[in-house]
């Protein structure tokens, strides 16, 4: 997907504050723990882990060209990153102490499979800490949905439809269950967002919800027509100033 680090990076307040509960949940089990962050993004957040883990070595991994141009600035001796998709990751024989990953899994199909095959890369004691947004049925998210059921996107979606992959939080406790993890944590945390206006909410979605709904369409002028519907509909719902925009993400944790 095109990601654009300069406008994801916008709300890098908001969007950073879940990676630090995420990190109040990692445990600094041992000394020289291999770790990974499954979609590391621009490697900035990755880059928070070393403060906290003891002399551990961290991989950071992406599927974002654009990402991962910056994560060079924060390679280390202990900090490396590869563009990777995290199913390419899965199909390899390395295992981890800690997986982590802070808002990449929704991106990912089918969690029921998913999940059990990234806990089968954590090593014997080894932790898996992850955070992911649960927002999918929030207003700015149903207005993408309608806009792209509207003609003319409809038919030049030919049939494309986005897929919501995130699953309730009880069935992820289930998942980590039925994978043999010990304490498990799983909760849904609302993040109370007060953006200027509706335009800032379009700023906020067309650094990630909106990407897939502009890159599914080919046509140029189609592209720019959907964001000003979009940005429209968005007006119509948020006349006020300021909108609050309350976000939830889940996350969850176990050890292995
Ligand atoms: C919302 S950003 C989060 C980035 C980073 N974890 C952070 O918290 O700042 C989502 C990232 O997931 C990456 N991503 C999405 N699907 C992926 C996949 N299948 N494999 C690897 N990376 C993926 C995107 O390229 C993007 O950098």
């Amino acid at each position: 997907m095109a990601w654009n680090p300069e406008i994801y990076a916008q709300f890098k307040d908001e969007r950073s504050a879940p990676f630090f509960d995420l990190l109040n949940l990692v445990d600094d089990v041992k000394d020289n723990m291999s770790v990974i962050d499954l979609g590391c993004g621009t490697g900035e957040l990755t880059s928070k882990l070393l403060d906290h883990l003891r002399d551990s070595k961290v991989l950071g991994i992406d599927s974002s060209a654009e990402m991962l141009k910056k994560a060079k600035h924060f390679e280390t001796n202990r900090l490396s990153f590869i563009q990777r998709n995290i199913e390419e990751q899965l199909n390899l024989n390395d295992t981890f102490d800690l997986i982590i990953s802070n808002a990449a899994i929704q991106w990912c199909s089918n969690h029921k499979e998913l999940f059990p095959r990234i806990i089968s890369k954590i090593n014997k004691g080894g932790q898996l800490a992850v955070q992911i947004p649960s927002n999918h049925e929030f207003i700015v998210h149903q207005l993408l949905r309608k806009v792209a059921e509207t003609e003319p996107y409809k038919t030049a979606y030919h049939s494309w439809t986005r897929e919501y992959t995130v699953l309730k939080i009880e069935d992820y406790a289930k998942i980590l269950y039925e994978n043999k993890g010990n304490d498990i944590v799983v909760f849904e945390k609302v993040f109370p967002h007060v953006m200027e206006d509706a335009e800032a909410i379009y700023n906020w979605a067309s650094g990630t919800a909106m990407i897939p709904y502009i890159e599914n369409l080919s046509d140029e002028n189609l592209k720019e027509k959907f964001k000003e519907d979009y940005k429209q509909e968005l007006k119509n719902i948020f006349p006020e100033s300021p909108v609050f925009y309350p976000f939830k993400r889940t996350f969850m944790t176990a050890k292995f």
